[in-house]
């Protein structure tokens, strides 16, 4: 592969960086297949009935049958995405994964979903359970309960009926391929685009 001359950004020129962008492009574009990859590194027991990687696919499934968004249906195939990197803040590194690609509202329900999940088990363990009281009056506070209780505190189910990877590779690869939320980030690099809430 051809690489760059220069040694320092503010030294690189239009051509230069026009032959980046267009590697980076490509990159962007296998985003799918790392995410799928990432997924199946999570298929390893963890002490649970199912592998994170099963619990993520359950989580997706319940929220497909409930007639959810495709976003919010790859936002619940991803939500644990970060337990492989970022276990102690994973919440936080699926969010930012989705960013680009979900509405400010599943960005957020993501975001804070580690924190609300809380509420089933953390009393065990002597923590406060409910912790999640701290968003009591944000707007969407009742849409993260919801995503908690219907799609992840019960997907640990081996009886239940749950979909393989390859049923929701599709959709994930679409929903990749639909920037939506207002990153700043992405703005200043591609400019403004429709948003979604
Ligand atoms: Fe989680
Ligand atoms: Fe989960």
């Amino acid at each position: 592969m051809r690489k760059v001359s220069f040694t320092e950004m503010d030294k690189g020129t239009k051509e230069e960086y026009e032959y980046l962008e267009e590697l980076e492009q490509q990159y962007i574009a296998g985003l799918p297949d790392r995410l799928l990859a990432a997924l199946k590194r999570l298929d390893i027991p963890c002490g649970y009935e199912l592998t994170r990687m099963q619990h993520s696919l359950q989580s997706a499934t319940r929220a497909y049958r409930a007639g959810e968004s495709e976003e919010m249906v790859i936002a619940a195939l991803l939500h644990d995405i970060g337990d492989d990197l970022a276990p102690c803040s994973h919440s936080e590194l699926a969010a930012a994964v989705l960013r680009p690609f979900v509405s400010e509202k599943i960005y957020w329900i993501i975001k804070h979903h580690g924190l609300f999940q809380m509420y089933y088990y953390v009393h065990h363990l002597g923590g406060d359970r409910n912790a999640r009281d701290l968003y009591k009056n944000h707007q969407w506070y009742n849409d993260t309960v919801h995503f908690c209780e219907n799609y992840d505190q019960n997907c640990f189910d081996p009886e239940y009926d749950t979909l393989p990877l390859e049923f929701f590779e599709p959709m994930l690869r679409r929903v990749c391929s639909r920037p939506a939320h207002d990153d700043p980030e992405y703005t200043a690099r591609y400019g403004e685009k429709e948003l979604k809430v």
